[in-house]
């Protein structure tokens, strides 16, 4: 039976590898709702407000997707409050995975009934991570091939308008 998940993460920006992981959790499952965690314990470029607007645009087209905002509070809690079964994890490489061990099993301790889903993106995703990509693009660097146009323009946009005049 096909069922809901969710795909949470700091999305700081959405990248191409996100919404390859997104597509491949589709096939999985009916819904899977995209949770932005305001409380990741990082500073982010972008707020939730404008990572919500690029993620719901770059999504537009996908079926069963939608975008919501945890905005305090822990995500086995809020998996547990939308009935939620399953966490969707992108793992690119081997070391990102000793860090969603530990999370999918604290997850899973605080939660029971929460099961992480762990996918691979595409093997040309293996090295994009949005901390890259702000750097690259904070130094005026292509980042086309591994973000949606409109996080691109997003980027420009907000890089411009940190440049000191
Ligand atoms: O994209 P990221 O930054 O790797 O995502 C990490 C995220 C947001 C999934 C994680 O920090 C998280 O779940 N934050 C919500 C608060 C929480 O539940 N923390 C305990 C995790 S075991």
């Amino acid at each position: 039976m096909k069922r809901t998940a969710i795909y949470p993460g700091t999305f700081d920006p959405f990248t191409n590898g996100h919404l390859d992981v997104l597509e491949r959790a589709l096939t999985i499952f009916e819904r899977v709702v995209v949770v932005i965690a305001e409380n990741s314990q990082k500073s982010t470029l972008f707020d939730v407000a404008e990572r919500q607007a690029m993620i719901e645009t770059v999504t537009a087209s996908l079926k069963g997707t939608s975008v919501e905002v945890l905005h305090a509070g822990l995500l086995a809690e809020y998996a547990h409050s939308k009935g939620v079964a399953a966490i969707v994890r992108g793992v690119r490489q081997v070391k990102d995975f000793e860090y969603e061990f530990q999370m999918s099993l604290l997850n899973r301790h605080l939660n029971p009934e929460v099961t992480t889903v762990f996918l691979m993106p595409n093997v040309k995703y293996t090295y994009v991570a949005s901390s890259i990509i702000r750097e690259v693009a904070m130094l005026g660097g292509d980042v086309s091939k591994f973000v949606h146009p409109f996080v691109l323009e997003m980027l420009q946009k907000k890089f411009e308008a940190q440049k000191p005049h």
